[in-house]
């Protein structure tokens, strides 16, 4: 045979078929991939339940009348190279100018060895919030870095594990302060200078709550002080003036008020603290440390505050306790206080937030350790220094005053400043058009102000905004920081200028340059030292720092570990190819507020990803702007009460929310001051319809809204979804559906089908975004076309003064990517067969495990939609162990354990997806089975109800490694099955002691030396 033919032979071998036909257009094998059950799997799992087919399955548990009648509008799907492919073209649009905007957004470096083992590492960005805390503690020890680098900051003792935005991190603070206050005024004041996008976010949240924004300058503090329950000062502000507020806070203080300092990391290593001037809050961004831009992110923000303040925190909290061998371990601290747990009573709806952000901040930290940081602070600062020599028109090393600045001499607008010059009376035509030819981005901002940004100017009057705008034209605005070179100065100083210095003068001029002078005060140095904890000194070098990082994700189960099952959480796979954009320059170096034409490559990726979210939920506007599920709500509830409002229906207000509803549903109502009504749901789970007509017809002429969740929390789809949605319309209310469980709806039928009018995407679950262990996340809203006036709008551009919810307008668009990606590869057919398999595995689950944990609820024909609940209530009263003993005995199978007791206590909710292999199913239901068998041995006294393997789980190397007094064996203990001995995932610690560390909270990491009973440590002050 010759060569050609010998190929032909083999392609045709290889593939049953041609070449041409393997070519196809739009074939692609991902969706195989993607779905974990392969053909012969899928019959099997069918077979077991008795149907011939997916479609039949999906038939007999869906109505016919809530099915789509066509797909929805996708293009076909392409293989991940030609995904790939596409996408470069889309990120080629974007045009990587350097960029000197500031504003909380910053140029940085990400070390390689944290892109390479943590951001691009699934070990880091696959696990799950840390609710199991026992397979989570390396995140959660990363995580307690964040806190204790951010209390370091601050110098205020206690911080959470991220917030989602700087934004909105300011408008927690908001509430914080008016909770905590003693004044009972229900103003607010915000520094003028504050950045733009947070004044923005806190007018939104304000004028829900009540509360009236009152921006000025702190100068006139003095005369509003009696007035406000508490005020947002900030420093550097957005025209980078440094300011110490010792002397304002105190005032504040007199009057009852609580004070939030919005402030900058870098900043901080040079500069007083907000602790340090007596703030009560402090907030920012971890962005510039080592995360990119990412047009608007996602990035984590910080919160801080003082020891009384703790309970009205709203996030996480991760604490030191100890395990039942009295070792050291952590987990999240204070469960209960978290906001949106506290339902209708909650302050806060943040339930995901920014973990993973958090961590790689962390990490930065660590990396750089103290000196690092203050050298890169310091650089950053030297060079601004550097500028402002050259812009004054000292640009000769010998003194000389070039003509051509001679006259002008331009000094930066104020005195005191880190990294930010701010220049008034230059001729911004001629700024603008070097700017231009250099492809360099400045700050103008002319251009906010004509827009009507609401940055300067009180509570909107028409002679404050008048005046704001006056005062904001010409002024040119530059911030440098860790990316910013030598070169850039000399080119900025050429666009500021119009006079070039030469690289050689400019060469000398740096060299001995001083790196700090007047610009930071001696009042406002920092003094104290930072960062002083060991594991900010102990991992510099590479070899170190690897390990470090390793130690901790070896800690963790992930998802390169096994499934987790966890319901209404959707861990399904974070493909490899879709994570990959995110590390492109293209996408993730962009400041979110670069001209729009230098993101055009983002819109067209976004206008398609909206086009598809909008046809795969049926609507047909999107905006992307919520950066988590929770976010959405707010997002969603803000645009019905904004459109009630437009059609003369400010009356309406009450919310009705099912008693099985996830709680940031309540807690999202509450912030929008609504009044909320609890619908009860039935015995089989199901929202109680005729319920729900009682309280319709009740609160008919004040009803605003529903929010449902559908496939419910219970793991079914309401058939009477339509009824509740037809009820709800004819009293004049708006429909909102919690998009958690969409993942069961996707190609099968859409919210808008069943008559919701706007709906939350969380793209972290049904769309492949990763869940990065507590975040980040994105919750995009969908809406009928009478909502989309008043979908979120632009926090920087829009004239619009109350509609922002995103310090960015397209909130974490990096991570967008992701799920265009996946839509990309799956196309209409993949997704639909996602959904299903989805649906088919929650049932063959519920199917193989139902003889041995009953399976609570059930729909049409005793189906389960793509998720399952099992009922473990009986479980205590017969063998005197809980479905928390279950939970942790799990971890010894080598499984996380599916969501504990939500939306019912005492059960497990078990959601496969459509990721995982029948094989993998099956080992978890084995292991299900096996932990049954465990329980039936109690109950007939051959394991002791006190002294079993489930109250003993999980159990640690070290515990087998010592004495063993148990009435069960090691091998029992750690290798309860076979197959568990050929990859074993020994947690890191022994069942944690939750109440203990809740009594005494430490949220600042041990010493190494410390042991966890010593005394309180809320801080390092
Ligand atoms: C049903 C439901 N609604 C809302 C949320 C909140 O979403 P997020 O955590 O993204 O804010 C969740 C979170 O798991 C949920 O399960």
């Amino acid at each position: 045979m010759n060569a050609p033919a010998l190929l032909g032979a083999r392609l045709r071998a290889l593939s049953g078929s041609s070449v041409a036909a393997q070519d196809a257009p739009g074939r692609s094998d991902f969706v195989d991939r993607h779905i974990g059950p392969d053909r012969a799997e899928e019959d099997a799992m069918l077979a077991e339940l008795g149907y011939r087919s997916r479609a039949e399955l999906v038939r007999a548990m869906l109505p016919e009348h809530i099915l789509l009648d066509t797909p929805p509008a996708l293009p076909a799907a392409v293989d991940e190279a030609a995904a790939l492919a596409e996408l470069r073209t889309l990120a080629a649009r974007n045009e990587c100018w350097r960029s000197f905007i500031g504003t909380g957004y910053h140029g940085t470096i990400m070390p390689e060895a944290i892109r390479r083992n943590v951001f691009e590492n699934p070990g880091w960005y696959t696990a799950y919030t840390p609710y199991q805390a026992e397979i989570a503690q390396g995140r959660l020890e990363a995580l307690l870095t964040f806190q204790q680098m951010v209390i370091d900051l601050t110098g205020l003792p206690i911080a959470n594990a991220s917030l989602l935005d700087e934004a909105t991190a300011a408008a927690e603070a908001m509430a914080i302060a008016r909770r905590a206050a003693k004044s009972k005024a229900t103003r607010y004041f915000v520094e003028r200078d504050t950045h733009p996008q947070v004044i923005a976010v806190l007018r939104t949240r304000a004028l829900h709550l009540g509360i009236e924004i009152h921006v000025a300058d702190a100068d006139t503090l003095s005369a509003d002080a009696g007035s406000c329950f508490g005020a947002h000062l900030q420093t550097p502000d957005t025209r980078g003036r440094l300011r110490d507020f010792s002397a304002d806070i105190a005032a504040l203080h007199e009057t009852g008020a609580r004070v939030t300092v919005g402030c900058d990391p870098l900043a901080l290593l040079l500069t007083k603290s907000p602790g340090g001037m007596g703030a009560d809050i402090a907030i920012g961004s971890a962005q510039r440390f080592g995360i990119p831009p990412g047009y608007g992110g996602p990035h984590a923000a910080f919160l801080a505050a003082r020891a009384d303040l703790l309970r009205t925190i709203p996030g996480r909290i991760i604490g030191v306790s100890r395990d039942a061998a009295g070792q050291p371990a952590l987990r999240m601290a204070l469960q209960t206080r978290e906001q949106h747990i506290r339902r209708e009573k909650a302050t806060s709806n943040i339930c995901t937030s920014q973990a993973l952000l958090a961590n790689l901040a962390a990490f930065y930290a660590v990396w750089h350790g103290p000196d690092g940081l203050r050298a890169i602070a310091e650089r950053v600062h030297g060079l601004t220094r550097l500028l402002a020599h050259l812009v004054a028109g000292n640009a000769d090393a010998t003194g000389h005053t070039p003509p051509a600045a001679a006259n002008a001499a331009p000094a930066p607008a104020s005195t005191h400043w880190f990294d930010t010059l701010v220049y008034d009376g230059l001729d911004v035509a001629s700024v603008r058009a070097r700017a231009h030819a250099q492809r360099i981005n400045l700050r103008y901002h002319d251009d906010e102000s004509a827009n009507g940004d609401g940055r300067p100017g009180g509570a909107g009057t028409g002679a404050d905004a008048h005046a704001g705008t006056r005062r904001a034209q010409r002024l040119i605005g530059i911030t440098l920081d860790e990316t910013t070179t030598l070169t850039d100065v000399g080119d900025l100083a050429w666009v500021l200028t119009g006079h070039r210095v030469d690289e050689e003068t400019l060469a000398a001029l740096a060299a001995g340059f001083p790196l700090a002078g007047e610009e930071i005060p001696a009042g406002l140095r920092r003094h104290d030292a930072v960062l002083t904890h060991p594991v900010f000194r102990r991992h510099h070098s590479e070899a170190a720092f690897v390990r470090h990082v390793k130690r901790l994700e070896n800690r963790d189960l992930s998802l390169v570990h096994s499934m987790i099952p966890l319901g209404s959480c959707t861990m399904k796979l974070n493909a490899a190819a879709e994570m990959a954009p995110v590390s492109w320059p293209e996408f993730a170096a962009l400041h979110p507020f670069v001209p729009p034409a230098q993101a055009q490559g983002y819109h067209d990726m976004l206008a398609q990803l909206g086009q598809w979210l909008g046809a795969i939920t049926g609507f047909p506007a999107v905006s992307f702007q919520p950066n988590s599920g929770a976010q959405g709500e707010y997002a969603g509830l803000l645009a019905i009460r904004r459109y009630l409002d437009s059609i003369g229906q400010q009356h309406r207000n009450v919310c009705l929310i099912p008693a099985s509803a996830h709680g940031t549903n309540p807690a999202s109502a509450q912030m929008m001051s609504m009044h909320i009504v609890v619908v009860g749901c039935d015995a089989q789970g199901n929202v109680d319809l005729q319920d729900l007509a009682r309280q319709v017809e009740r609160h008919r002429d004040r009803l605003a809204a529903l929010m449902i969740t559908w496939p419910s929390t219970h793991g079914v789809f309401e058939p009477g979804i339509v009824d509740a949605c037809r009820l709800v319309h004819e009293a004049g209310g708006q429909v909102y559906m919690d998009g958690a469980n969409l993942n069961a709806q996707v190609g099968l039928t859409a919210p808008a089908r069943v008559g919701a009018d706007v709906c939350h995407m969380n793209l972290h679950k049904t769309f492949c975004v990763p869940h990065g262990g507590g975040g980040p996340g994105m919750g995009p809203i969908a809406v009928a076309a009478h909502l989309a006036p008043f979908l979120p709008t632009d926090p920087l551009r829009s004239a619009d003064r109350a509609g922002a919810v995103s310090a960015a307008a397209n909130g974490s668009a990096l991570i967008t990517t992701i799920s265009w990606m996946y839509i990309r590869m799956m196309g209409a057919d993949g997704l639909r067969r996602a959904t299903e398999t989805a649906i088919l595995s929650a049932n063959y689950i519920a199917r193989r495990l139902d003889p041995y944990f009953p399976v609570l609820y059930r729909g049409r024909n005793g189906l389960v939609a793509h998720e399952c609940i099992i009922d473990l209530r009986t479980v205590k009263a017969r063998c005197g162990v809980s479905a928390e003993d279950v939970a942790k005995r799990l971890m010894d199978y080598g499984f996380h354990a599916p969501t504990l007791s939500f939306p019912v206590a005492d059960t497990l909710m078990i959601e496969p997806t459509e990721s995982e292999p029948k094989d993998e199913l099956d080992r978890f239901c084995d292991a299900m089975i096996a932990i049954h068998g465990e329980l039936e041995r109690i109950e007939r006294g051959e394991l002791g109800r006190d002294d079993n393997p489930l109250r003993g789980a999980p159990h640690t190397a070290g515990m087998l490694g010592s004495e063993w007094a148990h009435g069960y064996s090691r091998e029992e203990a750690a290798w309860p099955l076979p197959w568990v001995r050929e990859a074993k995932f020994w947690p890191a610690v022994a069942r944690i002691d939750n109440a203990a560390g809740d009594r005494q909270l430490v949220c600042t990491l041990p010493l190494p030396e410390t042991a966890v009973d010593q005394p309180v440590r809320t801080g390092r002050t």
